[in-house]
């Protein structure tokens, strides 16, 4: 065992010994795991059984809610000794609006027990074997309302905490979006990610990342930028009934699509658009939207707003000035040409 703590101890300990490894500075409580000013939590017994069984305890916790529970797929949930790691997730909470969670120990994880230099120390003899769970205060009750789970933790010798591996086997992760994130003296994230992946059985595991102790909020935002969240999927779609087809539209990113989609949010909206130009089909909105005009070539598909009150779809191209609503998804011109057909068409614009 000594042996395998000092083969360790020779490939990371000189690096995160001089980055200050187990940084008791940042003030944290020896009695408690967690700084994160989300980590106000509700007793609460079980509402689902078989993680409730799973769990194996009957004193447990639902997590922070940030707002409505129902509108949330996104937990951020993480362990954190000396509050490194904690700042990274509280800055995901910010970003996401997840809900969160904090991982605290039912024996607390005092200083001398975290203090790796001695190789009697508590967290060095659980990092030593890897059967050790050990156990959870308070822990979750169920996780099953969420689709997605950012998984925080100090890189501890190399890997994840023990503790990780409790919570990690104490829930069904086979249909989750797993994403984990960690703190360190300067190991990377590599191996703990390898271990979480052996360990359990998880429906999508992304690419992690380990961030240094002080890592600011643009750091971790631009993480998030690169991460497919469930609210991209989520994007609301055009739909354009006419002449007995549906045909499924993307939305453009302007001021205008915008408003357009909080005003189809109301009730579905009827045009009648006239033909013009050989290219385009055009016809008064109910109401005006916010101009952000460009000089535009137009492509077969295009959804146009022109003159800040009229909308144009386009089965030919045409260059002009106009703000983009959005775009004919999956279907031909030729396709888009015999839809709309010869003349006068009447249009039913509803989201998806
Ligand atoms: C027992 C122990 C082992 C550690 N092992 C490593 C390591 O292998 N590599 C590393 O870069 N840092 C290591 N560290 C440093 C922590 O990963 C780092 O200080 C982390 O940011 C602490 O996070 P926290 O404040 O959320 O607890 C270790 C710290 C402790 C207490």
């Amino acid at each position: 065992m000594k042996k395998l703590l000092l083969l360790i101890t020779s490939i990371v300990g000189l690096c995160f010994v001089s980055c200050g490894a187990a940084d008791s500075s940042s003030g944290s409580s020896a009695s408690t795991s967690s700084v994160s000013s989300s980590a106000e939590v509700t007793q609460t017994k079980s509402t689902d059984p078989a993680e409730s069984e799973k769990s194996g305890d009957s004193s447990e916790q639902t997590a922070d809610q940030n707002s409505t529970a129902t509108e949330k797929d996104t937990l951020v949930i993480y362990f954190s000794r000396t509050g490194n790691t904690a700042q990274i997730a509280e800055y995901l909470v910010e970003l996401t609006g997840a809900d969160s969670y904090v991982i605290e120990a039912a024996e607390p994880y005092t200083d001398d027990d975290i203090k790796y230099q001695d190789d009697n120390c508590r967290a060095n003899k659980e990092q030593n074997d890897k059967s050790v769970r050990p156990e959870i205060a308070d822990p979750i009750s169920s996780i099953g309302s969420y689709d997605t789970v950012f998984l925080g933790y100090p890189i501890w010798w190399g890997q994840e905490p023990r503790i990780i591996d409790t919570f990690l086997e104490s829930y069904d992760f086979s249909e989750k979006t797993v994403i984990p994130f960690c703190t360190s003296g300067s190991s990377d994230i590599a191996t703990s990610e390898k271990d979480i992946a052996e360990l359990v059985t998880i429906g999508n595991q992304l690419k992690g990342r380990r961030f240094t102790a002080g890592a600011s909020k643009d750091e971790v935002k631009e993480w998030v930028d690169t991460l497919p969240l469930n609210n991209e999927k989520a994007e609301a779609k055009l739909l354009i009934s006419v002449n007995g087809r549906e045909l499924t539209a993307s939305l453009a990113d302007t001021t205008a699509a915008k408003e357009f989609a909080e005003k189809l949010k109301d009730e579905p909206v009827t045009v009648t658009l006239s033909e013009y130009g050989g290219f385009e089909k055009v016809g008064d909105l109910p109401w005006p939207l916010t101009k952000s005009d460009e000089d535009t070539e137009t492509e077969p598909g295009d959804i146009m707003l022109y003159q800040g009150d009229k909308m144009t779809i386009f089965y030919n191209s045409n260059s002009w000035s106009y703000t983009k609503l959005g775009h004919i998804e999956n279907t031909t011109q030729e396709e888009i040409k015999t839809v709309l057909g010869e003349g006068d068409v009447t249009v039913t614009l509803s989201l998806k």
